[in-house]
């Protein structure tokens, strides 16, 4: 029963576009404060500061721990409690967990040993979605040893050997005239949209609120009441009904991408480093490829254009974490032109183990948006 009612809090969560570490343990993990949510405080914890039994990811920052958990957990096909006694994740009573952690210290090893401290070799390398990796090649007819629905690994310097494609800057171009261009994005101040999100849990109505440059309210409306999830520039929040949880500075990175209002306009600026490949094939439509490296410590990009439109039709961000990336896809689909810009009206947003698609009715501009919508909630919501 427990196990249900979280698997969709996690749901929820995931609805409002990021997965908390806190629904993943069914408590809350990070006592971040107001304070340390606004700034990233100069000494942050590390793991072993933070958690009871940490012997291997010493010195990790304690709030990569729980998104390292869950590459793992990806990595593996599995769920926590193949590990984990459910609810004491400090104790060692699981032979699995005690396998982990030589894994982890041996995929450390090969990474120091074999690839210069690189990280090349992760969990999903050699489990690849599976608790035993095989070791014997398995004949399949269907993929002929195929490579089980993984995103295909291009280098980027793979780039270099596609000289008929545009440069990076003509495709960002192409999208930022596709969309409007920047004068009729400047235009747009606030946007509110309602539609239906569709998810395992089933259909509810949801709001989005934004505000430009970079604020943004999501709320989604569950029968167990409602879900939020908040970025006004510098905090990021989400909420339950009786629980609040503050973002990560991951978390508010991501979080960051999603508020942009003029997010074809500034893409340019903000990330360095592009590349152009052929993109697969999605939903028919030829694609291209930009890569996108940020500065800082912004989560890496694959923005994937129709060839036709020159429309943004998926973005893949990646999240760092000590052991591996985890991914997050949105598509984009059904854009209509709205107040002279074009603007998707629906997205479906998937992770591993979570997918869920928003369909907007509709959208007004420049309309007034409740400021106290932006205010980040004080640390505990009210019983
Ligand atoms: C494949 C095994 C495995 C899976 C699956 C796994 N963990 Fe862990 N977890 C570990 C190991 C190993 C450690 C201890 C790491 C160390 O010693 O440095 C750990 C430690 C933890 C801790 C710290 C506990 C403490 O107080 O010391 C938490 C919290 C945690 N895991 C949460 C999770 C969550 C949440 C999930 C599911 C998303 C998860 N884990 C999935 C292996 C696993
Ligand atoms: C170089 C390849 C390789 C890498 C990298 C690797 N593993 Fe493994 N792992 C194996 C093999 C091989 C086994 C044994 C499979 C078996 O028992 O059938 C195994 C077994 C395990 C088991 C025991 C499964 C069970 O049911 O007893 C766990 C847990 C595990 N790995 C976790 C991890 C984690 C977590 C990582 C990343 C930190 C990792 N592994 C990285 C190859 C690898």
């Amino acid at each position: 029963m427990r196990k249900r009612v979280l698997c969709g809090i996690s749901g929820m969560l995931a609805i409002a576009g990021l997965l908390a570490a806190w629904t993943m343990s069914g408590r809350a993990q990070e006592p971040a404060g107001k304070a340390a949510a606004q700034s990233a405080p100069a000494q942050p914890k590390t793991a072993e500061q933070q958690f009871k039994n940490i012997e291997v990811l010493k010195g990790i920052p304690a709030e990569q721990l729980i998104p390292s958990m869950q590459f793992i957990t990806t990595s593996l096909g599995v769920d926590c409690e193949f590990c984990h006694v459910a609810h004491e994740m400090d104790k060692d009573d699981k032979k699995e967990k005690q396998a982990a952690r030589k894994m982890i210290t041996m995929m450390m090893a090969i990474n120091k040993n074999h690839f210069d401290g690189e990280r090349e070799v992760t969990c999903y390398t050699c489990h690849r979605g599976a608790a035993h990796p095989v070791a014997t090649p398995i004949i399949s007819s269907e993929t002929g040893g195929g490579n089980h629905g993984a995103a295909p690994h291009v280098h980027e310097e793979e780039a270099e050997a596609h000289s008929d494609l545009p440069s990076a800057d003509k495709v960002l171009e192409n999208y930022l005239a596709a969309v409007g261009g920047v004068e009729a994005l400047k235009k747009i101040k606030t946007r509110v949209q309602t539609g239906m999100i569709e998810s395992p849990e089933g259909q509810f109505p949801v709001q989005v609120y934004s505000e430009a440059p970079e604020k943004r309210v999501s709320i989604t409306h569950p029968p167990s009441g409602p879900s939020v999830t908040g970025f006004n520039g510098e905090a990021g929040w989400m909420t339950l009904p009786g629980r609040v949880h503050q973002m990560t500075a991951a978390e508010r990175e991501t979080a960051r991408i999603d508020a942009e209002l003029q997010f074809a306009a500034r893409v340019r600026h903000e990330y360095a480093e592009f590349h152009v490949l052929p993109g697969e094939e999605i939903g028919g439509k030829k694609t291209l490829l930009v890569t996108a490296k940020a500065a800082e410590n912004k989560p890496a990009l694959r923005l994937y254009f129709d060839q036709e439109t020159g429309l943004l039709v998926r973005l893949v961000r990646y999240a760092e974490t000590p052991l591996g990336r985890n991914p997050t896809q949105i598509d984009y689909a059904d854009y209509k032109v709205t107040d002279g810009v074009k603007i998707p009206y629906q997205w479906t947003l998937a992770r591993p183990g979570v997918a869920f698609t928003i369909r907007i009715e509709r959208v007004q501009q420049n309309v007034p948006v409740d400021e106290k919508l932006f205010v980040a909630p004080a640390e505990e919501a009210p019983k």
